[in-house]
């Protein structure tokens, strides 16, 4: 709980290539709603990217491109406090003392790092092993209440609520333990290809995925060559995965639920719907990328938002870590 007595929020982003709508839909919509109820901390993190290797150039201008984007997408510094993972130390510091409290054990039976070790075979570094010790860290640095992410975390943030416990267990009650926030609709946006399969801007299959900075024709080419099914109704239904993900986008970006969108499609075909699904989305994503240009131009002011801050994180993390540095037997250095 914060000093105004508001719940607070937690979350984070990687800053490996654009934001996919899945991003957008699951994640990012729901953090711009939630500033107005609670005090809100995202991050941009950047030392979650390196656990795969990443140009160094590209990581800087991406980190840069999904600050802005964040900003772009309504996350406002006024009620917000947006920075950069590596410009604050404590997380770091944080996640090594909460490795010495996670077990081997649970680590490898993380699901995303199975299937990340799999896809990165020639790289199953220590940190793609330990990555949920760091997100842990994020989240508990700030005694976190809420954390809002996609349906994929969900393992993830189960995780941090096992490592808060067992420390404090062992060196009594401290850390809050932080609830998920996955929203009912949109938590698992899907691949426009392989409808069974979350959208992922690692996809090998650029059609699969939209990316939010796409302009409005790539957007409406890959909505229409998006798979759906043989049949020739558009309603929400066990086994009509594809038409699901259209109807759930859809529902997304215009507010209609699945009922209305069924009685607006009826009697109509599935290449109109598509169409109509990707110009709806083309349009609701204009003013994002149109902000976001502006906002990616201005150099200076996006260093000065995201040096003061990284100021506040560090403050507000640092109380924290002193505690627990307090409660495990470290000297104090003052
Ligand atoms: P990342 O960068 O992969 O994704 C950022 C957020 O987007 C959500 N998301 C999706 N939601 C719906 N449909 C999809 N297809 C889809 N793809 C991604 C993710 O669930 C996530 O909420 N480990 C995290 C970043 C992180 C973090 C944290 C999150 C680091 N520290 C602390 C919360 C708290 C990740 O890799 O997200």
């Amino acid at each position: 709980m914060s000093e105004q007595g508001k719940k607070l929020i937690f979350s984070g982003i990687q800053p490996t290539g654009t934001f996919t709508l899945g991003n957008y839909i699951g994640a990012i919509s729901n953090w711009k709603t939630l500033q107005d109820e609670y005090n809100c901390i995202y991050s941009v993190v950047d030392m979650h990217a390196i656990t795969v290797k990443q140009d160094p150039a590209k990581l800087r201008s991406n980190t840069l491109d999904a600050y802005a984007l964040l900003l772009a997408c309504g996350i406002d510094l006024d009620k917000s406090i947006v920075f950069i993972q590596s410009h604050v130390k404590t997380h770091a510091e944080l996640s090594w003392v909460l490795s010495c409290t996670t077990q081997f054990g649970e680590l490898t039976r993380m699901t995303q790092f199975k299937d990340k070790s799999a896809k990165h075979s020639d790289d199953v570094n220590a940190g793609l092993f330990t990555y949920p010790v760091l997100m842990a860290a994020d989240i508990l640095a700030y005694n976190a209440d809420l954390v809002p992410v996609g349906a994929d975390q969900k393992q993830h943030l189960e995780l941090a609520r096992n490592v808060a416990q067992r420390f404090n267990q062992r060196y009594g009650e401290f850390f809050t333990l932080p609830e998920p926030y996955i929203a009912e609709v949109g938590a698992k946006i899907m691949s426009l290809q392989e409808p069974t399969k979350k959208m992922s801007k690692s996809d090998e299959n650029p059609n699969s995925c939209i990316l939010i900075l796409d302009d409005k024709d790539t957007i409406i080419r890959k909505f229409k060559r998006a798979v759906t099914d043989s049949e020739a109704e558009i309603c929400y239904r066990d086994g009509k995965d594809g038409i699901n993900n259209l109807m759930t986008i859809y529902s997304m970006v215009t507010g209609k639920n699945f009922d209305e969108i069924t009685k607006e499609f009826a009697g109509r075909g599935y290449g109109d719907f598509k169409l109509t699904v990707g110009e709806a989305v083309a349009e609701h994503l204009r003013p994002v990328q149109e902000e976001f240009a502006r906002i990616r131009a201005d150099k200076q002011y996006l260093k000065e938002c995201y040096t003061s801050n990284a100021e506040k994180a560090l403050k507000m993390s640092q109380r924290v870590l002193s505690k627990v540095y307090r409660k495990i037997g470290f000297v104090d250095a003052r």
